[in-house]
């Protein structure tokens, strides 16, 4: 793969980028990305799994992305970066996400090829697509005191009631519908990347319902 040119927030002249008030600049799979710390999770290291996952099943033929809980877009724009046919459309329920992922877009020049929806995991996406990429919250609530370096990610960005794997439950049901008939699932759990086929859906359901997720054709 060719190296990819490196953008930075700079402006032309070389000074240092103008962002709001409350914005930072962060770093993911060598991209430079406007983050929003506190409103917008921020994009960590383990994600870069997800993208290298991705890429790795994206042979330069117009394959059709779906990023579902893009937050800042940084797995949306480190894909479409890294494969210059895909097509990928980003979501996520969060306003600021959305505009946040939007900006990032923006800031790469990836508009043509990148689509933040703000809608419900797969809602606003026309299907079919090859491959869906998903980093939702997934610990319980009950678990956030066990997670303080989480303390200053928006709440409901990792934590999810119950078990915490309802949002990757409804997530694995809307995929039978929205995947192309050789389409994949890639997931990040527990700072693990799982990957399913088409095929394989129904039983990674199963294996969400039993609680063992990383049973589950863990790559
Ligand atoms: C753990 S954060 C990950 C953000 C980003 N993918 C990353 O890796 O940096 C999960 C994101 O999923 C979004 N989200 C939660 N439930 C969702 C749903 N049902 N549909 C779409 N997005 C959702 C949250 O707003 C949040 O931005």
């Amino acid at each position: 793969m060719s190296p990819r040119p490196r953008r930075t927030l700079e402006s032309k002249d070389g000074a240092p980028g103008r962002h709001g008030p409350g914005m930072t600049e962060v770093t993911f799979d060598g991209l430079v990305l406007l983050g929003a710390p506190g409103k917008v999770m921020t994009p960590r290291p383990a994600s870069e799994q997800l993208v290298a996952a991705a890429a790795a099943r994206l042979s330069g033929c117009g394959a059709r992305v779906a990023d579902v809980g893009t937050g800042s877009g940084a797995i949306a724009v480190a894909i479409a970066s890294a494969c210059p046919d895909a097509e990928v459309w980003a979501t996520d329920t969060s306003r600021c996400a959305v505009l946040l992922a939007r900006a990032n877009v923006r800031l790469h020049g990836l508009e043509d090829r990148v689509s933040v929806r703000h809608c419900d995991l797969l809602e606003d996406v026309p299907a079919p697509v090859d491959l869906i990429v998903a980093n939702l919250p997934y610990l319980p609530v009950s678990s956030a005191a066990e997670h303080p370096d989480l303390a200053v990610e928006p709440f409901d960005s990792v934590f999810a009631p119950g078990d915490g794997l309802g949002p990757y439950r409804r997530l694995v049901d809307a995929a039978r519908t929205w995947l192309a008939d050789d389409g994949e699932l890639v997931l990040q759990l527990h700072r693990r990347v799982v990957v399913a086929t088409r095929a394989e859906l129904p039983d990674l359901g199963t294996a969400l319902d039993l609680g063992t997720t990383l049973a589950a054709a863990a790559a």
